[in-house]
């Protein structure tokens, strides 16, 4: 089996390069998701913190949807955005008002220093989460903060069926795997159809069944408000051997030999946890 580094690098690269819109296309629903999870709330909130970030780093920017969302909200900043994919950067320097660069951020060395750091899903694709967070936060300026986030463990049975499935989605070529993110995706669809609401299982409340057995069971990942084919991409992650962590390893593993910080927030949802720290 190749590296799990290869893999990530092939496997991002092939999904960028089919749904080379998808940040557009999820943008309304991805920028909420980031203003929650990250304590903005709201876009004046974020406007007002990045006021004084004049240096901005967007780390595993994809397709530079959130590059995109900080230059929107201070025009006045410089913007790095880098990704190692190059189907990412190939889209992303059409969207993002700064410099974008292909390069592996667990061995990048700019000479810049950043008010900002940006590092949305990426640190868990990379192959030692930890040492990719004290790299990021030499290229942070004191009193700079970092914003980054986690996959989550979820519960016994579907961190169980994650590993079982990831095991065979991993020596699947990008062809066979894509084919098998649509099949799934079919039944995510399939148990939304049966209209099936109000699930509570464990002291949780569901409302809808395939939000009940996605989250519980098994990823089937269906959003009927977003193209088919973006829901497909979102079962298509499986290749970087999806580190989970709860919150008690991040603080544990992630953060370890970390210089002075502040802890600012966690934030846990069912599919992440999102953390920002300030440079002390
Ligand atoms: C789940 S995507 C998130 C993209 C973006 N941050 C967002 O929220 O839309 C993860 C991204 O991290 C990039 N990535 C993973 N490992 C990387 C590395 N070592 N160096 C640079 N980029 C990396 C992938 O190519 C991919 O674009």
């Amino acid at each position: 089996m190749e590296k799990n580094k290869n893999l990530t690098l092939k496997f991002f690269d092939s999904k960028w390069f089919r749904v080379p819109t998808w940040a557009e296309d999820t943008e309304a629903i991805y920028r909420k998701w980031y203003l929650k999870r990250y304590g903005y709330n709201t876009e004046q909130n974020l406007k007002k913190f990045l006021k004084d970030k004049h240096y901005i780093l967007d780390a595993g920017c994809g397709l530079g949807r959130d590059s995109k969302f900080f230059g929107e909200l201070n025009p006045k900043a410089t913007i790095i955005a880098v990704d190692q994919s190059p189907h990412a950067i190939k889209a992303a320097k059409k969207v993002v008002k700064g410099k974008v660069l292909k390069l592996d951020i667990t061995k990048m060395k700019l000479k810049e220093r950043f008010d900002f750091i940006s590092c949305d899903q990426v640190i868990h694709h990379t192959p030692n989460p930890n040492k990719t967070l004290i790299r990021l936060f030499k290229h942070l300026n004191k009193g700079g903060v970092i914003n980054f986030s986690v996959c989550r463990k979820k519960n016994k049975y579907r961190d169980f069926t994650d590993d079982v499935l990831m095991k065979y989605a991993r020596k699947m070529s990008t062809d066979e795997l894509w084919k098998f993110s649509h099949t799934i995706t079919l039944f995510g669809k399939a148990l939304h159809d049966l209209k099936i609401k109000k699930i509570t299982f464990e002291g949780k409340k569901y409302d809808s069944i395939q939000r009940f057995v996605h989250n519980n069971l098994f990823r089937c990942w269906y959003n009927p408000d977003v193209d088919f084919t973006l829901s497909v991409s979102s079962n298509y992650d499986w290749f970087s051997g999806n580190p989970r962590f709860n919150l008690k390893e991040v603080k544990s593993e992630i953060l370890k030999g970390l210089p002075k910080y502040k802890l600012l927030r966690t934030y846990q949802d069912d599919a992440t946890i999102s953390v920002s720290l300030k440079k002390l």
